[in-house]
């Protein structure tokens, strides 16, 4: 089992990652004193691992009362209706402050957990179980949580830290390979925004970790999990330098609002955005054309898209102008000064509009 700690201070956490990481919750709910507990999950998930997580409880705590509550599975239920769901079921199950909500999904059912869960009498305790690539390197770890509004993504939410992290790389065996491309996208952004030595493991290793091998795969969750904690414990509420974990995003969310939620993956997104982001930096001097040509070929090896077409660049400006990083009316993006090493800047219009034109937006 591999142990990594997310230092910050009095919310300080493990995470555990390994063959066998859910067999831990037992261990985690006893360290918490917990009184109760709520499972929440989804409607594909719950029927696969919910009854292994009661089990570990009940072996645990045979006195331990233990619900499950299950959300209907889709992006589109990442709203304020669906928190609603997870709060009545906590006054169902009568949980205290000293209960213990436990996300057990990808990154939906893992944001909407720590959302509920940072309201529930003002903040009770939850625990991570990622079940996707995407939450087990990315959403499980550093205390954003929250839901979509009409109006845009994670618009409202809380940072609110877990306070452990169970992850259990076997679990992804039932997850469409489809998806396990999509969570490789944030595997490669890790490298491209800070790491090159990763990007060339990634590049020799990803047949490997296609194909779910237990060693690499668990490697590669340990490596981003770390570079994660390391930038959450330097920006844990995105002053600066955690905004870098959003390469790729400006453009990748540009084109999951362009085409509407649900036709591309947010992964596949991100992927065509990280390379729309290479380009640009490219354009602004500072990336060579090899250095392009490389981002495109991991982004290719992962099975996921190079290029988004036919979205319009003015329209996906006004979109950009919505992006979180955006300050006073100045859309800012990651950029790549060198493969490894990237920085936040604000890009005037002309200069980004023709990177979209490059990469074929209209
Ligand atoms: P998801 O939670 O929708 O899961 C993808 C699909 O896989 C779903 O249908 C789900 O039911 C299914 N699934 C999950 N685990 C499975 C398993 N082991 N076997 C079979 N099927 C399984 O999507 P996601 O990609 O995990 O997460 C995307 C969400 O994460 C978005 O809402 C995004 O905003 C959020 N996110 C949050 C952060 C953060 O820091 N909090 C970071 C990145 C993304
Ligand atoms: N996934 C972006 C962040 O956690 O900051």
């Amino acid at each position: 089992m591999i142990r990594i700690n997310v230092e910050l201070g009095e919310r300080s956490y493990p995470i555990h990652i390994g063959q066998g990481a859910l067999e831990e919750v037992g261990k985690e709910l006893a360290r918490l004193n917990a009184t109760r507990v709520l499972v929440v999950t989804n409607t594909t998930v719950g029927p696969m691992y919910a009854g292994r997580i009661l089990k570990n409880i009940q072996a645990a705590f045979p006195n331990m009362p233990a619900a499950v509550v299950e959300l209907p599975d889709g992006e589109c239920y990442k709203d304020l209706e669906h928190i609603q769901t997870i709060l009545d079921a906590a006054v169902r199950c009568g949980l205290d402050r000293k209960s213990v909500m436990i996300a057990l999904g990808g990154g939906v059912v893992g944001d909407m957990t720590g959302f509920a869960a940072s309201m529930w009498m003002r903040g009770i305790s939850f625990i991570q179980i990622p079940t996707t690539l995407l939450a087990q390197v990315d959403s499980s770890v550093g205390g954003k949580t929250g839901v979509n509004l009409p109006a845009g993504k994670n618009l409202i939410g809380a940072f609110h830290q877990p306070k452990s992290v169970l992850i259990d790389p076997d679990v992804l065996k039932t997850l469409d390979p489809r998806q396990i491309s999509a969570g490789l996208a944030e595997v490669i952004k890790y490298g491209f925004l800070g790491d090159c030595q990763f990007v060339q493991s990634l590049e020799e290793r990803m047949p490997q970790l296609r194909a779910l091998d237990p060693a690499a795969i668990s490697d590669v969750v340990a490596h981003c999990c770390r570079m994660k904690a390391r930038i959450v414990k330097l920006d844990e509420r995105e002053a600066g330098e955690r905004a870098k974990l959003n390469l790729g995003h400006t453009f990748g969310h540009a084109i999951e609002k362009a085409t509407g939620y649900g036709v591309w993956l947010h992964g596949e997104a991100v992927a065509a955005g990280t390379v729309m982001a290479a380009v640009l930096s490219r354009r602004l001097g500072y990336i060579s054309e090899d250095d392009v040509v490389r981002v495109r070929r991991l982004v290719k090896a992962c099975g996921l898209p190079e290029v988004i077409a036919n979205i319009n660049a003015q329209e996906a400006w006004l979109l950009m102008q919505g992006d979180k990083k955006t300050l006073g009316g100045i859309v800012r993006f990651v950029l790549m000064h060198s493969i490894g090493e990237s920085v936040i800047e604000s890009v005037d219009k002309q200069a980004a509009v023709d990177a979209m034109h490059e990469c074929g937006w209209s």
